[in-house]
């Protein structure tokens, strides 16, 4: 004989003539049972129990099968006495089964419970580097203002960076000690070294009046300490416009201080000379820490601005009107003034860092210190 695969045949039970269905015996079985299922306190002994007792080969079953050995007018009674025996024994199985799952529900949910509420190495957000954040902030200023931000190339043309803002031939800063240039020397291309020349590039590009700020990397042949990155930032600021002066120039640069540093921040200037813009001047932030109250006060030195009351921030002016000239701009109608600062140094001050250097190592745990915009 044989049997599809995976199927067991049922097993045949030859009645068992030793077991006599009377009611003492399936009492005492009936109490075996129900003491086993009582006596479990898992589903693994609770499922042997059951096996046990009401399996194929458990004695109730052979009880069961024994009901033909009697005569018949007791087969009626004693297979009564069975089947309650066995709804019993089926009620209290599914009665402590009920239990036990509900137990192990329990035992198993607080083994698995999760305490959040403990610390986690989870991974912090990101965040802005402080330069960039920076740069962000003095653009939104201006932007607040109703002025436009204008963005040039770091790559960028000799002549913009130079002969339009009416450098000189021979004038200093084009030598190769303080310029990167690109090979070849022929093209005339180089790393700009101000975003001077987005002036020119905006004052090309766009109609009249123009009120643009320029963000952006700088890039000199520099040293590279505590005070001087090869690769810098810088925010330019232009505005040309009818009857423009220097007033304006003035009222601009403290507006700019005082959004970033508070409200009783100033800036003073003195002059200076930049081929682009006449007069020129340095622009002077008040010191933001005292106030210009350390100086002559040794007993109180100021670190930030080295107890002189003033920190240079910049260069500014009156665009010189060959610049406007070289731009196509009728000098007699149109005037501006423009002026450029440090970004990294800004940053420096505001967050009361030694070292520029800091600022660019990529140390995650002196950037983390800016995580939130903290500046
Ligand atoms: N470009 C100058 C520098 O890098 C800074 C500067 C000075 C910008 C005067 C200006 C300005 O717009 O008017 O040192």
């Amino acid at each position: 004989m044989s049997f599809p695969e995976n199927t067991v045949p049922d097993v045949v039970m030859a009645p068992d003539t030793s077991v006599v269905p009377d009611a003492a015996t399936v009492q005492t079985l009936l109490d075996a049972a129900l003491q086993a299922i009582a006596a479990t306190n898992d589903s693994a002994t609770l499922a042997a129990a059951k096996y046990q007792h009401t399996g194929d080969k458990s004695p109730l079953a052979m009880a069961n099968g024994a009901i033909g050995n009697l005569p018949p007018d007791e087969r009626r009674a004693a297979g009564q006495l069975i089947g309650q025996a066995r709804s019993q024994i089926a009620a209290a199985f599914t009665e402590r089964a009920t239990q036990i799952t509900a137990v192990e529900l329990a035992a198993k949910l607080h083994a698995e419970t999760v305490d959040v509420t403990l610390p986690t190495p989870g991974h912090r957000p990101g965040a802005l580097h402080p330069i960039t954040q920076m740069l962000e902030r003095m653009a939104d200023i201006f932007v607040a203002m109703g002025w436009e931000v204008a963005e040039g190339p770091e790559l960028e043309a000799e002549w913009l960076n130079f002969d339009a803002l009416n450098f000189t031939p021979y004038h200093p800063a084009r030598f190769m000690s303080d310029t990167l240039f690109i090979d070849p020397l022929s093209s005339h291309k180089l790393l700009r070294t101000h975003t001077s020349p987005v002036q020119i590039r905006a004052l090309l590009e766009r109609e009249l009046p123009v009120y643009v700020v320029s963000p952006g990397k700088v890039f000199r042949a520099d040293e590279y300490d505590a005070t001087h990155l090869p690769v810098f930032h810088q925010l330019e600021g232009l505005a040309v416009d009818k009857g423009i002066t220097m007033a304006h120039l003035r009222g601009t640069l403290d507006q700019l201080a005082q959004a970033l540093f508070g409200a009783d921040i100033r800036t003073r200037m003195r002059p200076h000379y930049f081929p682009f813009t006449e007069p020129s001047g340095e622009v002077d932030l008040l010191c933001f820490v005292c106030h210009g109250e350390s100086v002559g006060n040794p007993e109180h030195p100021c670190r930030t601005c080295r107890s002189e009351g003033w920190i240079e921030w910049g260069g500014c002016g009156i665009v010189n009107p060959k610049v406007l000239a070289a731009c196509g701009i009728d000098t007699e109608q149109y005037s501006g003034f423009a002026f450029g600062m440090g970004v990294d140094r800004t940053v420096m001050f505001k967050a009361g860092a030694g070292d520029l250097r800091e600022f660019v190592e990529g140390d995650v745990r002196f950037d983390a210190q800016f995580a939130g915009g903290v500046l």
